[in-house]
């Protein structure tokens, strides 16, 4: 059996893409749509209210286009929306929360840090998590302010990218963190210049590669996998400007990832879920 639905992939900007790529490493015949909401970015600093409304909003879009699973690549739109659209959906809504389990495995000394936004480091799923995986261990949690809105810019590499970036690792280097957590979509971009500001010895975890196995397991078991064999058509839209993500697309994605990038905006999906 093969299914040649598309799989939606959204995001509030930029930072799913970094989820996207994993996707297409793992599935590479999976046609994915992928929605960024760059016109709203950053939904760190949104009400959870307002954070469902958007997402509703791109998700009644991809409905549109006929998708088979949904990757919230996102963990602030995780945090405030998942088990809401899971309640309206009948399939596979895969969400992405801040690599807490992983971290405690793989920490020497039990002190890791966790980089994410505001908006995902005082919901109630991110005290869950830590209730949860988190015992026993010295969780640091550092907010990051400005990280995503770099990226957007995509200004990875600049000295005042880096200054922002290392004044966020400082707080956890101190405290003897041998572990960070990369706990938002779009930190795995400024992955390069992390490494120049880290020991080699601390370890970064982000949690794009566990998502993308996950994705595979609920197609997988549910019998949504596209067999065809064939190159996978992967298409961009965008509530921001497109030249931006075009621009953002060509510097920072592999070529088989090179896609048509088109506007969306939320006008364009009225009504409510199924
Ligand atoms: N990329 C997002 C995350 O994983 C959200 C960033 C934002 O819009 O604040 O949390």
């Amino acid at each position: 059996m093969t299914d040649p639905r598309p799989v939606g992939v959204l995001d509030s900007g930029m930072g799913g893409l970094s989820v996207l790529r994993e996707v297409h490493a793992l599935l590479p015949a999976e046609h994915l749509h992928y929605v960024a909401d760059s016109g709203f970015v950053p939904y760190g600093e949104r009400s959870e209210d307002e954070i469902r409304e958007r997402v509703g909003a791109i998700t009644r879009f991809l409905l549109g286009a006929n998708i088979k699973a949904l990757v919230v690549a996102c963990n602030t739109a995780t945090a405030a929306a998942v088990p809401w659209l899971r309640e309206q959906l009948a399939f596979p809504v895969i969400g992405m929360e801040p690599a807490v389990k992983p971290a405690a495995a793989v920490s020497s000394n039990g002190t890791v840090g966790v980089l994410a936004t505001s908006g995902t480091l005082s919901s109630s799923r991110f005290a869950a998590l830590l209730d949860r995986y988190g015992q026993g261990l010295h969780v640091i949690t550092q907010p990051c302010p400005g990280l995503v809105d770099a990226v957007e810019r995509g200004d990875l590499h600049s000295t005042g990218t880096r200054e922002l970036l290392n004044s966020y690792l400082e707080p956890l280097l101190h405290q003897g963190a041998d572990t960070v957590i990369l706990g938002c979509t779009h930190y795995p971009f400024l992955r390069p210049v992390l490494r120049e500001l880290l020991p080699p010895s601390i370890r970064v975890i982000d949690t794009g590669p566990a998502v993308a196995r996950q994705l595979q397991r609920r197609l997988q078991e549910d019998g949504l996998l596209n067999m065809s064999g064939q190159a996978a058509r992967i298409c961009y839209w965008t509530s921001g400007d497109p030249d931006a993500m075009r621009r953002f697309v060509s510097a920072n994605l592999d070529a088989p990832l090179q896609g048509e990038v088109l506007c969306w905006n939320a006008g364009q999906a009225q009504g409510a879920l199924p």
